[in-house]
């Protein structure tokens, strides 16, 4: 199946996602509104202070996180390719009165779109699985940045995205791939009548295809664009739960049960655009 194939039934299930996840208690748009961020603690303690910076979210979904970012004191712009997230993200930020813009845009053509340099990019979780090719990733996130310009990713860990699914008898054990692969991780797609918002509301659009790209080929291809990685963290803490036999600790994180020191969960990094 060629790639555009899979993107498009990809764009299908997120345009379907955005309204049954716009009323979820999962994003919990209401809790937002209230003055929550949906940024995980980690966020903005790891990354720069962002008041008066202008700052691009790549891949932003209905733009809660992009909002998020706005509070912290940034000048914000979220970038999708599904219509229907970037219309919910820019009715969100005038319901809320928290200022962003938000364009409509393919990751990899998004140079096309908006001729500009940013002081920070940014890209938060469940993001890099839906792009085939990370070196092209890359290339945006570089062309984005201003000389001395950061960039600040968390995401969920390539090596848990590895693992088999909860209906395996040993959902511990690696079946997917790590690596980035022609194909997607699993070329059958992956198959889910309800989204991982968990409203009990069914998709139409159930056949989504996603890739594994290992973090020396992320952490590698951001080092060719000329970004210089200031930390890479790994953490045995996820924000939410991923797989059903992960554990909630009392500070609302997921963790592996009785041994968090045998797998990383989620990833961070913070590189600077050399100058
Ligand atoms: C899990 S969401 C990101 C979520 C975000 N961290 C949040 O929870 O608000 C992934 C987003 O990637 C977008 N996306 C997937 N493939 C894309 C592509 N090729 N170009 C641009 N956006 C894409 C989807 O539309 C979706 O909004």
């Amino acid at each position: 199946m060629p790639v555009a194939r899979y993107r498009a039934a990809n764009l299908a299930m997120w345009d379907e996602s955005v309204d049954i996840h716009v009323r979820s208690d999962f994003y919990g748009v209401d809790r937002f509104k209230a003055g929550e961020t949906t940024l995980e603690p980690m966020e903005p303690a790891e990354m720069d202070d962002v008041r008066g910076k202008s700052l691009l979210h790549l891949q932003c979904h209905f733009g809660m996180d992009t909002l998020s970012w706005a509070r912290e004191g940034a000048i914000v712009t979220g970038i999708d390719f599904s219509s229907a997230a970037i219309q919910a993200a820019s009715r969100l930020s005038e319901e809320s009165g928290v200022p962003g813009r938000f364009v409509e845009s393919e990751l990899y053509d998004a140079s096309e779109v908006l001729d500009e340099k940013f002081d920070v990019v940014y890209t938060g979780i469940g993001a890099l699985c839906w792009l085939p090719d990370i070196r092209g990733w890359s290339r945006v996130v570089g062309h984005f940045l201003k000389p001395g310009g950061v960039f600040y990713i968390l995401e969920g860990h390539p090596m848990m995205w590895t693992l088999a699914d909860e209906t395996a008898e040993d959902p511990m054990h690696i079946a997917w791939p790590y690596f980035e692969t022609t194909q997607p991780q699993n070329p059958d797609g992956w198959i889910n009548e309800e989204d991982y918002s968990q409203t009990g509301e069914k998709l139409q659009n159930t056949r989504t295809f996603s890739w594994g790209h290992g973090l020396g080929e992320i952490v590698t291809a951001l080092i060719d664009e000329g970004l210089r990685i200031e930390f890479l963290h790994e953490h045995r803490v996820c924000g939410w739960r991923a797989f059903p036999w992960m554990v909630k600790g009392e500070d609302g994180m997921w963790r592996v049960p009785n041994h968090p020191e045998r797998l990383p969960l989620m990833w961070s990094l913070r590189a600077v655009k050399e100058a």
